[in-house]
């Protein structure tokens, strides 16, 4: 007998206001049919005014909630993986927490933005497994529009907002891939390409700043180093790639998309896309995903899933986990 994470209730929002890469035509040189054919976003939600993390992520914990028919307190704890908090300090996560009016357990951010969900549910994994927590509510919440230079039409075009919670929860299982929950994790960085994409501001350089990115460098250490990291994955769950009834990547590119599930001799069919609708939202990508993913019937109990990301650090990582 071992204990695994199990999930046990998903949920997502998104903002109202729908742009569609035709808006960017207006004041930039720019096209749908580039947006389309370079990336395969063809519209994204952004933010309302005054509208912030927390709240998307607290909407997106509720409609968890809601699904797992779980209340606020039966958590134990809630991480928040995001880049774009709605204050220097306290965490994204601690406003949830007053937000849902939980009144026990603890909550933190975890930062590795676009890769942040993979990092904050291997914390979360962690922490069920060594029994400091018995449920946990792992979030990916973003508000990236808050971060575009708008007359850069390489990455404006190219992020959304919203946000995705899932809710993980300690189950007795048998110690086979037959288990549901969470079956291995892979994590890694390397600081040394934080020039390739980085945010040219923060609290102590006195700024917000803007998101800068060397899209095609990023766009070949991410079909590289997805493929290398989603195999690791598989390889210590002891399952192969004929076993994945589903990859849920970080939805940057279609195009990365595409290639790492050839390089991994997956096909398309087999894979989440949302990158169309939602574009690039960070770190709430993945949980949006496998929310829509669930909603829309593709995603079973039991399905055997990798999903994996790499975003600024560069960070990147995969899990495999059995719905
Ligand atoms: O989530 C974190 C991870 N991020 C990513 O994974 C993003 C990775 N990178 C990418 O997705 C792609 O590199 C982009 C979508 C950003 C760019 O696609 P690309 O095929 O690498 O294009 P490029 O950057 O090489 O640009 C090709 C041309 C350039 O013009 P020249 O120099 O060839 O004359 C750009 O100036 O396209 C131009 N361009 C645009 N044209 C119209 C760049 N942005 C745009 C635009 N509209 N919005």
């Amino acid at each position: 007998m071992q204990i695994r994470a199990v999930v046990r209730g998903v949920g997502h929002y998104l903002p109202e206001r729908i742009v569609p890469n035709s808006e960017f035509e207006e004041t930039l040189d720019t096209s749908d049919e580039w947006i389309k054919a370079r990336s395969g976003i063809e519209r994204r939600h952004f933010a309302a005014e005054g509208e912030t993390t927390s709240d998307l992520a607290v909407a997106a914990a509720n409609a968890a909630l809601k699904d797992a028919g779980l209340s606020a307190d039966d958590m134990d704890a809630i991480i928040v993986a995001t880049s774009t908090a709605d204050l220097t300090f306290p965490s994204v996560a601690t406003m949830v927490q007053a937000g849902l009016n939980m009144q026990r357990g603890f909550a933190y951010d975890v930062q590795a933005v676009c890769a942040g969900f993979i990092f904050a549910l291997s914390s979360a994994n962690a922490q069920i497994l060594s029994g400091q927590a018995k449920r946990i509510m792992v979030i990916g919440a973003e508000t990236f529009s808050r971060l575009m230079d708008w007359s850069d039409r390489s990455t404006c075009v190219l992020f959304g907002d919203g946000a995705g919670a899932l809710i993980l929860e300690a189950q007795e299982a048998s110690g086979s891939t037959a288990d549901r929950g969470i079956l291995s994790v892979d994590l890694n960085s390397d600081g040394r390409h934080r020039d390739i994409l980085y945010v040219d501001g923060g609290v102590s350089t006195h700024t917000t700043g803007h998101l800068r990115m060397q899209g095609k460098e990023v766009f070949r250490h991410a079909v590289e180093k997805l493929a290398i990291t989603a195999q690791a994955a598989m390889d210590q769950a002891g399952v192969t790639a004929d076993d994945i009834d589903w990859v849920v990547p970080h939805q940057a590119n279609l195009r990365i998309i595409k290639g790492t599930a050839k390089k991994m001799g997956i096909s398309t069919e087999r894979v989440v896309i949302t990158v169309q609708d939602h574009g690039n939202t960070s770190a709430a990508s993945i949980p949006l995903a496998l929310s829509v993913a669930k909603a829309n019937g593709q995603l079973k109990e039991n399905h055997l899933v990798v999903t994996e990301a790499i975003g600024g650090g560069l960070a990147w990582g995969a899990i495999v986990l059995r719905w």
